[in-house]
């Protein structure tokens, strides 16, 4: 990173004058206290010779911290120190004020010939980063797990990093755990299960030879089989998850090709998944070689496969192409929303494209008309974000409107020429940072100047698209016959003229119920959602997308027959865009307000850090407390 460039507001870490190029991290994993510990090895190339290294660290325990000089990193992962004749000596650190986003700068001044630092850690109760499981929170029940979730700035609460999106590192890791654990990572495993020390524990080797930022590097531990799905691909679980994920992810070998197919070769070699247990907070996670994702997309017809045409649609958007700053995340998300349904398009056809292209407007327009309504400036697709936590700045706009913007330009220019400008987009910044300005730049160079919209054609405008709040007037409009239909037979129940068991649902997709739920006025009544219950088991549905509508229906005009299943759905389930709405429907009633507080006295614990804080907030915005 040139000194000119702005700086990110989310670390302390100053990559223009020392730079982190490769770590050695060497780990025992410790379920009995919660803890990792042991060494994190940095390599440094020092372009300002007087400047300390500044790391991001939050919540760690910092024991030694050593230097070192000479040597040259070793891709194959050996950590064989005294084959490579690493000798260090100890050196002095400081660790700066506890600031509440962004943690403590750990500052290490380096002697004239420091190559490498090692330092010597643990983490703690506070490393948001990971999330600890207790046996009973996974598929298997027996075991414990461990898993890592560092996007947006946690990486520094289980590594003291340069916690930037900008900056990229190398990396091997060995990871020793109890048996019969299995330790994946978002690297290549170079080592499966090497018996270790005396003590039964297994060491597991990784290395990752293509740079990536802090936030990219993932870790699991826990009880773990794998599935073979297709040359390149593959689907790791829980040992009693795993027939069901296998089969519910068989069309991701062809996903991959169709994609390849789309914004050319997939840069990473293995494409796999890692089905989590149902804690995990988000859907996915695109760990670079091996998406981290949520077991609630596994609905036993495929229908939820788009969030692995996202997660994989970040192999380009994000991993290869990285924003440079979380204040530009649109260029991950928004593209990567657009070339996800590109995915789908090429997958399973447009209809289903334009259905859940529409589902994505419907939430980003309720999210402007709710709580994005007072925040025009968290409306802009490039934020503001300095001094703010990046977790609670969280909305659709990156995701949809910035899909929506990609998709008014290739609207405009017809897909062959934007297709050809998208492909050299990633091809010219693989694996590197890039800002809002820079795609504003590129975008006027490569498409609004040198090529002509097709006639008839409207040319977006990047500024108010880019710093304006809200849609844009001219914001393609995506439309749906499928959608069509549900509207018609919605109508036609909501008249009274037509019995549940009467509508023709026949060959309905997930996508057109959670359309035909979304609809429902909210004056629906408890008898009418009786009886749709009655002629389609809503309450008893395997798929959790349509549980989730379903479910915040049923809080909100308290269906009763449903609530034991809701409460259930909250205790089992971690994942935020689901803890979300089923709260707040519950808020909206005194009954329920009182059965929120009673169910989540119980869930807390189980759920993640970034849910906890995220459901602890709206209750606290309901005027609520939970103790805790
Ligand atoms: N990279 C995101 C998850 C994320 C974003 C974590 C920002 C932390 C901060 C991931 O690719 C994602 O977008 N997941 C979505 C699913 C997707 C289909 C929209 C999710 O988890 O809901
Ligand atoms: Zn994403």
């Amino acid at each position: 990173m040139p000194a000119t460039d702005p700086p990110d507001p989310h670390s302390h870490a100053r990559p223009d004058q020392v730079r982190v190029t490769h770590m050695d991290l060497d780990w025992d994993v410790d379920f009995d206290a919660a803890a990792l510990r042991g060494t994190a090895s940095l390599w440094l190339a020092r372009e300002d010779a007087r400047a300390p290294l500044i790391l991001d660290t939050r919540g760690l325990t910092i024991e030694a911290v050593e230097v070192g000089a000479g040597g040259a990193p070793d891709l194959s992962g050996s950590f064989d120190d005294a084959a490579r004749s690493l000798a260090w000596r100890e050196a002095s650190f400081e660790l700066g004020a506890s600031e509440p986003v962004l943690g403590r700068a750990l500052t290490i001044a380096l002697p004239g010939d420091a190559t490498r630092v090692r330092v010597r850690y643990a983490t703690t109760q506070d490393a948001t980063g990971l999330q600890w499981l207790e046996p009973a929170q996974t598929a298997g029940k027996r075991h414990p797990f461990l898993f890592s979730q560092s996007q947006a700035i946690h990486a520094r609460t289980w590594i003291p990093c340069q916690d930037s999106p900008g900056a990229r590192v190398t990396y091997t890791a060995r990871v020793r755990a109890p048996a019969p654990h299995v330790a994946v990572m978002s690297a290549d495993m170079v080592d499966g299960t090497q018996p270790s020390a005396a003590d039964g524990a297994r060491a597991f080797r990784f290395a990752m030879s293509q740079p990536v930022p802090a936030y990219l590097i993932a870790l699991a531990v826990g009880e773990l089989g794998r599935a073979e799905l297709g040359p390149r691909t593959a689907v790791w679980a829980d040992p009693a998850a795993l027939a069901a994920a296998a089969d519910e992810f068989a069309d991701m070998e062809r996903m991959l090709e169709l994609a390849e197919g789309l914004y050319g070769p997939y840069a990473w070699g293995r494409y796999d998944v890692l089905v989590l247990p149902p804690a995990f907070p988000f859907g996915g996670m695109e760990n670079p070689r091996l998406t981290f994702a949520t077991p609630t997309i596994i609905a036993g017809d495929r229908s939820l496969n788009s969030l692995i045409a996202h997660e994989l649609a970040h192999s380009w958007s994000g991993n290869l192409v990285t924003n440079a700053t979380w204040e530009d995340l649109w260029l991950n998300e928004g593209f990567t929303v657009y070339f996800e349904r590109r995915i789908v398009e090429a997958s399973y056809g447009p209809a289903r494209a334009a259905m859940e292209a529409m589902l994505g407007l419907q939430e980003l327009e309720a999210e402007l008309a709710g709580e994005l309504a007072a925040r025009p400036d968290d409306q802009r697709l490039r934020v503001t974000l300095a001094g703010r936590d990046p977790d609670e700045t969280f909305s659709s706009i990156a995701y949809e409107k910035g899909a929506l913007l990609l998709t008014a330009l290739e609207r405009a220019y017809g897909r062959e020429t934007f297709d050809a400008f998208l492909r050299g987009w990633f091809d010219r910044h693989r694996f590197g940072a890039v800002t809002t300005a820079d795609f504003e730049a590129y975008a006027r160079r490569e498409l609004l100047e040198p090529r002509e919209a097709l006639p008839g054609a409207r040319v977006p405008s990047l500024r108010e698209w880019i710093h304006g709040p809200g849609l844009p007037a001219d914001a393609p409009r995506a439309s749906s016959p499928a959608f069509a239909d549900v509207d018609r037979e919605l109508a036609a129940f909501l008249a009274g003229t037509t019995s549940a068991r009467a509508l023709n649902t026949s060959g309905w997709v997930t996508q057109q119920w959670q359309h035909l739920l979304r609809a429902l006025p909210e004056s629906v009544t408890p008898a009418q959602l009786a009886s749709l219950d009655e002629a389609y088991a809503l309450t008893q549905t395997r798929n959790a997308e349509i549980a989730c509508e379903w479910l915040t229906i049923a809080a909100r005009v308290r269906y009763a027959p449903a609530l034991p299943r809701l409460e259930r759905f909250l205790i089992e389930v971690g994942r935020r865009k689901f803890l979300m709405p089923l709260y707040g429907a519950l808020l909206t009633t005194p009954e329920g307000r009182a059965q929120a507080l009673e169910i989540y006295a119980r869930a807390r614990p189980g759920y993640h850090a970034i849910s906890r804080a995220s459901v602890d907030a709206l209750l606290a915005d309901a005027g609520l407390r939970v103790e805790g």
